[in-house]
């Protein structure tokens, strides 16, 4: 199967069929948005650019042939499948004519699908549409990747450059980051994306196992070992390995892994011949590798070998410019999955949103928002959010302030909150109006 990135926009108010086409569709690595109607279809078709649209005919309010002429009307490149459980002539001949690619019948099979999809995507002069390529101005996602910031632009670039050969990837980045996404990025946005992608967490595997796990091992080589078996590293061959919390692996790990660097091969446990294998590896951590080589417990040389190429992600709150984009992802994902829309906020909240500094990144950005699309009925407003956001004050890390500074402006707050009245102000503060004018001075 090709590698496809494109948007594929199904609508039908079947949650069962949405999910079955969403499968389907998502083990091909397409990218799926599902509307359970027509008026969250126009919405997203409105907000996001959409290379194919697969609509069932017959909907409660709004039906699918309203929709296929609002999208020949506004959208007139964008090709057209129909899935319909009532196939009937005259609504054949009406589908048709409003230039509906093809017409699959409910139940389909898969491959009937997939033919369908093949003879749909295609553009208006009958070419195969490709895959998007990634430049300065991308307007969508990369692959799961949202933002548009300066610094995750960066790291698409870095992607770009590596996802097509095999060179060893060290990723940096705080906790909830995004390291996992972006390796997983590299390797499904490259050409060897069709070989295996293993995520291997080093710090979740006991010590003894990890060895055995990652390079196998033979019968007899430890107690309970009563076959042979192959380890991560060899089911892995041809694609990639991805090492999380590398900074967890054993010494004894870390020389084995120097050896497959190195000599693009693996021993296993209880062995001595070596079995060549073909594997990138993607390491990632949050510790301080640096720290751990001084104390001995990292080996500097495995450290220069796995830093060939690095990617360092920044926290959150030094790429504020993503939080809305993120923002919108997961209300919708969380909108479509738990209320069957797609939610709004309100500035007030998002403002809440932009000044957060987000010790937990992503992760903590993405918990948040399902929490409030739970939480509320259509809009997410400022009371749907956790009380200890509301109280955070806007200071990024690089614009840390005296206190002096902070004092001053929150007594020019309260002031203009009084109407410039000092005895009032002077009551709020608890403080004297002498005082007041003193700070104000300094
Ligand atoms: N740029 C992004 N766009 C969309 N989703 C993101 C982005 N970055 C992170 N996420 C999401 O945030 C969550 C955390 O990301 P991920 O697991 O990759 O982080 P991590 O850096 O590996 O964290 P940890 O160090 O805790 O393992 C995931 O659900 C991921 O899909
Ligand atoms: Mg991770």
């Amino acid at each position: 199967m090709q590698l496809r990135k494109e948007n594929i926009l199904i609508v039908d108010d079947d949650v069962n069929i949405l999910e079955l086409l969403q499968r389907h569709l998502q083990s091909w690595n397409y990218h799926v948005f599902k509307a359970i109607s027509v008026k969250e279809a126009v919405t997203i078709l409105r907000d996001t650019q959409i290379d194919l649209l697969i609509t069932d005919l017959k909907m409660p309010e709004v039906d699918g042939f309203e929709l296929i002429k609002f999208v020949s009307e506004h959208y007139p490149k964008l090709p057209k499948l129909v899935v319909t459980g009532y196939p009937s002539v005259q609504g054949s001949l009406e589908a048709i004519k409003s230039g509906v690619v093809d017409y699959l019948t409910k139940p389909f099979t898969k491959d009937e699908l997939k033919s369908a999809l093949d003879k749909s995507l295609v553009d208006s002069e009958g070419k195969a549409i490709q895959p998007k390529n990634t430049s300065d101005h991308r307007t969508e996602p990369y692959g799961e990747i949202i933002g548009n910031s300066e610094k995750i632009n960066d790291v698409i670039q870095v992607i770009e450059r590596v996802k097509d050969n095999k060179a060893t990837v060290f990723i940096k980045g705080e906790s909830g980051t995004g390291k996992e996404l972006v390796a997983r990025a590299i390797h499904y946005q490259g050409k060897f994306s069709r070989a295996p992608f293993i995520a291997v967490n080093c710090g979740g595997i006991p010590e003894n196992l990890l060895e055995a796990e990652l390079f196998g091992y033979v019968k007899g080589a430890f107690t309970g070992a009563e076959t042979n078996r192959e380890g991560f590293f060899q089911a892995a061959n041809g694609g990639t390995i991805f090492l999380d919390e590398i900074g967890n692996a054993s010494l004894t790990v870390q020389s084995r892994l120097l050896r497959v660097l190195q000599e693009k091969e693996v021993v296993r446990v209880g062995s001595t011949k070596a079995e060549k294998v073909d594997v990138r590896i993607i390491a990632a951590t949050n510790s301080d590798l640096q720290d751990m080589i001084q104390k001995q417990t990292f080996r500097e040389d495995l450290y220069y070998r796995l830093t060939v190429v690095e990617i360092h992600i920044a926290p959150l709150r030094e790429r504020k410019d993503d939080i809305a984009l993120l923002v919108d992802k997961f209300l919708f994902k969380y909108g479509i999955e738990y209320k069957d829309r797609f939610l709004k906020i309100t500035p007030e909240a998002l403002d809440i949103l932009n000044r957060y500094n987000w010790p937990g990144n992503i992760r903590e950005l993405e918990n948040i928002v399902q929490r409030a699309v739970i939480m509320c009925d259509k809009v997410v407003d400022v009371e749907h959010l956790p009380d200890h956001l509301k109280h955070t004050i806007a200071f990024s890390a690089d614009a840390l302030v005296p206190l002096k500074v902070v004092e001053k402006q929150y007594i020019e707050k309260v002031l203009r909150a009084t109407g410039n009245n000092k005895t009032k102000a002077a009551e709020i503060l608890q403080i004297d109006r002498k005082t007041i004018r003193q700070k104000l001075a300094d």
